[in-house]
């Protein structure tokens, strides 16, 4: 039965992936609890219908740091996209073009970042995790900006890779064939090795990432780079004020979709405090348990520029490759389209939180 819904998705990714990849994909830090709270906190928005509007010019085109996208929809940065199918990365960021959708790659993305960009039709970022080795994380970013990607994407929210119970207790190890290609099997070595009990991408953040920084060193990378630079993991207005402050380009309000600290609130909570903080100086992205194009109408109307999509991506490129993740976006493109309409918005520009009851 072909899917008709991301639960579809879900569910078929359920049923055909590996046990321990499941647990990395589907899993979140501590007892889960942000990870349930994420897409039950969209859910209990309720939506406020205007009727007897002319619904006849619905467009969800959006622009978003100088790109045109058909929809305010990317696809959010997760490693090792290659985990779930062949094609990896080659396959999503071809239905990111297709769909008209921003693609972010992973600092761990599994191909290499420049056959990304020469497969990429859309706009393209770049994620990094602040690694020790500053010259390798200055390599990193030179061969982005070579490749055409257009914006950096600091993830601020892991000093390190939290404890994640489901992999704890798969001993879960990147198998070999799947790797972190734009950084050295040196740097990389220790997400390739298992042992029971232990998180292998946990340990490998611990050797490698860098707890030191804070936001004065945000100064040297961009002294180093002409792209914009974007925070993702913000939580709070006065990270976001902060943000601002020290030149950043654009935030993504983020709570790692319950991966990193559990317990903290779920993003369709905390957004309208960032919003409200931000008071238009920069766009503001939110990620976490956006299930539906009704999602993405709610995070718009709470005054986000635009949403990152994590998982269900990679359940539809565990489903059919190209295919299967390029109908996910566009299931959530048309889904919001059908929500403007219903709702009386037939344009993003007038819809407001009067649409959110
Ligand atoms: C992630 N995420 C993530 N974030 C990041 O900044 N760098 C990364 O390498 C990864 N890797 C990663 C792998 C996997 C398998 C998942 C599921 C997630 C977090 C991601 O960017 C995003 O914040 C969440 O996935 C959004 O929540 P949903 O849409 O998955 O609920
Ligand atoms: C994760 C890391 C790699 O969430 O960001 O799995």
């Amino acid at each position: 039965m072909k899917p008709v819904d991301v639960a579809d998705y879900a569910a078929n990714a359920e049923t055909t992936l590996a046990p321990d990849v499941l647990g990395y994909l589907n899993g979140g830090s501590g007892a889960e609890w942000t990870l349930r709270a994420n897409a039950a906190a969209w859910d209990r928005i309720r939506l406020r219908p205007r009727v007897l509007v002319d619904a006849s010019a619905c467009d969800t085109r959006a622009e978003l740091l100088g790109s045109a996208l058909a929809a305010p929809i990317g696809v959010a940065p997760m490693a090792y996209h290659r985990l779930v199918h062949p094609e990896g990365e080659l396959a999503t960021v071809r239905a990111a073009g297709a769909a008209g959708a921003l693609f972010v790659s992973s600092i761990f993305a599994s191909t290499d970042l420049a056959e990304i960009a020469a497969a990429a039709t859309g706009p393209l970022w770049m994620q990094l995790y602040w690694l020790r080795d500053r010259d390798a994380l200055l390599d990193l970013v030179t061969r982005a900006e070579q490749a055409g990607y257009r914006a950096l994407v600091l993830t601020v929210d892991a000093p390190r890779v939290a404890r994640r119970s489901r992999d704890l207790r798969s001993g879960f190890t990147l198998p070999p064939d799947v790797r972190a290609v734009n950084l050295s099997s040196e740097l990389m070595a220790a997400a390739h090795v298992a042992e029971v009990g232990v998180s292998a991408i946990e340990r490998h953040s611990r050797e490698r990432f860098d707890p030191t920084i804070t936001w004065s060193d945000l100064a040297w990378l961009r002294a180093r780079t002409r792209l914009p630079l974007v925070l993702k993991g913000i939580l709070t207005g006065t990270d976001a004020i902060q943000a601002i402050d020290h030149g950043t380009d654009a935030i993504v309000v983020s709570n790692h979709g319950g991966r990193q600290l559990d317990g903290v609130p779920p993003t369709a909570d905390t957004l309208a405090e960032v919003v409200d903080a931000v008071a238009g100086r920069l766009p503001v992205l939110v990620d976490g348990g956006i299930r539906s194009g009704r999602d993405v109408l709610k995070a718009i109307a709470l005054g986000a520029s635009a949403v990152l999509v994590g998982r269900p991506v990679l359940w539809g490129l565990a489903h059919s490759g190209t295919p299967g993740a390029e109908h996910i976006l566009r299931l959530l493109r048309e889904e919001l389209e059908e929500a403007l309409i219903l709702t009386g918005h037939p344009t993003l520009a007038t819809l407001d939180r009067t649409a959110l009851g």
